[in-house]
């Protein structure tokens, strides 16, 4: 079901409520990837260009909740708000909801924006609390939901304000919107072959999305060390590579469904393993079909990259959520970077490429193709949870179109 746009909001004057996800990876002082700040824009452009005055609320990393620790300031991600605005962002205080806060969303001007610091220095922020969120929605004449990455999440912010603010316009941003049309309505009416990529370390984290799409995908090309799991659940040696014991039964359940479903559910063919899970100190090698004792696979081999490429080149839609090994390492990144090759060049074939957040986005940063899929996701779990074919009460309790 639809929701209401800011665009279809009149905001001149008005105080906007944006409850943005600013929760930017950061290393030696410095954030790391800003994609989160930068798929914002559009949503405070659209209300600073019509007079609006854009107060955006967010959290950053997980804090004890005791209120205010310097490691977990928003103030890295104001600094470079306001330097890819071009204008001031205004930063008034260590906490969201003192006098100081307050006082700098009273004093903001048309045009102004106000960035609030990290409201999980609150308890009350994952908490829920009511209390809390009457606070912060004293702050806003329209609320609006552009923090897709935390979308389901039950955050006072999420839910709790915007219940707060009812009778006032409640709506969706540009980028939520966007993320929407991709992660689920994308998925509901796939342009055929739609071709499912699913990797990453643990069968468990993705039992719920490979359920969720095997009635709906053509094949599912499964690789990462989850595919372990799944070859030790067909009998095969897998060697010493990762495989979760207490999930082997649902892997069965997952091969045994691909056998009554039209889906077909492919795993590696041949791996690139080493005798050590380290980048450079183990000794490499490739193994056909099963692993020999002393090594784990750590990337899919050649065979599989090429089978893999050789699907994904047909698909008219792809979903893309895990990588295929530890990409992280050049010895064992090939795998991961070839998919992503072959999705891109799916993409300028006509095919709707999405990227879930997380790892696999990073990875399409790493190898420069982020730009040249359809959509790379900027939630982790939460696109992994639409993925699943949950429902978010934080965009559910949003006005209708
Ligand atoms: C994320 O990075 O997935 C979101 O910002 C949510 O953060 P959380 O997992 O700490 O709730």
């Amino acid at each position: 079901m639809s929701k209401k746009n800011i665009a279809s909001v009149d905001v001149s004057g008005k105080r906007v409520l944006i409850r943005v996800d600013f929760n930017v990876p950061v290393e030696d002082g410095k954030i790391t990837d800003d994609r989160r700040i930068r798929e914002a824009l559009p949503t405070i452009q659209s209300v600073l260009s019509r007079g609006g005055k854009a107060i955006l609320i967010s959290h950053m990393g997980r804090p004890e909740g005791v209120g205010f620790e310097p490691e977990f300031s928003l103030k890295l991600a104001a600094d470079r708000l306001a330097q890819i605005l071009g204008k001031p962002v205004a930063f008034p205080s260590n906490d969201c909801t003192d006098a100081g806060a307050a006082a700098a969303v009273a004093a903001a001007k048309p045009g102004d924006v106000v960035l609030l610091e990290n409201l999980r220095f609150h308890k009350a922020e994952k908490k829920g609390d009511p209390a809390f969120a009457a606070k912060l929605a004293l702050y806003g004449d329209v609320y609006v939901n552009d923090a897709f990455g935390t979308c389901h999440r039950p955050d006072a912010s999420m839910v709790a304000v915007p219940k707060a603010m009812a009778g006032k316009p409640r709506v969706c941003g540009f980028l939520v919107e966007k993320e929407i049309k991709f992660l689920a309505a994308a998925i509901a009416k796939p342009a055929r072959p739609f071709v499912v990529v699913l990797g990453g370390a643990k069968v468990s984290d993705k039992m719920g999305a490979i359920e969720h799409l095997m009635p709906l995908a053509d094949t599912i090309l499964v690789g990462g060390a989850m595919a372990y799991t799944f070859l030790a659940a067909q009998g095969k040696n897998v060697g010493t590579s990762r495989v979760e014991k207490d999930r082997i039964a649902d892997a069965k359940k997952i091969i045994d469904m691909d056998k009554k479903m039209k889906v077909e559910v492919l795993f590696p063919v041949d791996h690139v393993c080493s005798t050590q899970f380290e980048e450079k100190s183990g000794d490499i090698e490739v193994f056909d079909d099963e692993i020999k004792d002393g090594f784990m696979g750590l990337d899919i081999g050649p065979k599989t990259q090429t089978k893999f490429a050789i699907i994904l080149q047909k698909a008219k839609t792809i979903v893309w959520n895990g990588p295929m090994g530890v990409f992280e390492w050049a010895p064992f990144a090939t795998g991961t970077q070839q998919v992503g090759k072959a999705i891109a060049r799916a993409t300028a074939a006509g095919a709707t490429t999405i990227v879930g957040g997380g790892d696999s986005a990073a990875a399409a940063e790493k190898f420069g193709i982020a730009d040249q899929l359809s959509h790379v996701s900027t939630g982790g779990g939460a696109s992994l949870e639409m993925l699943e074919g949950k429902k978010f009460e934080s965009v559910d309790l949003l006005d209708q179109a």
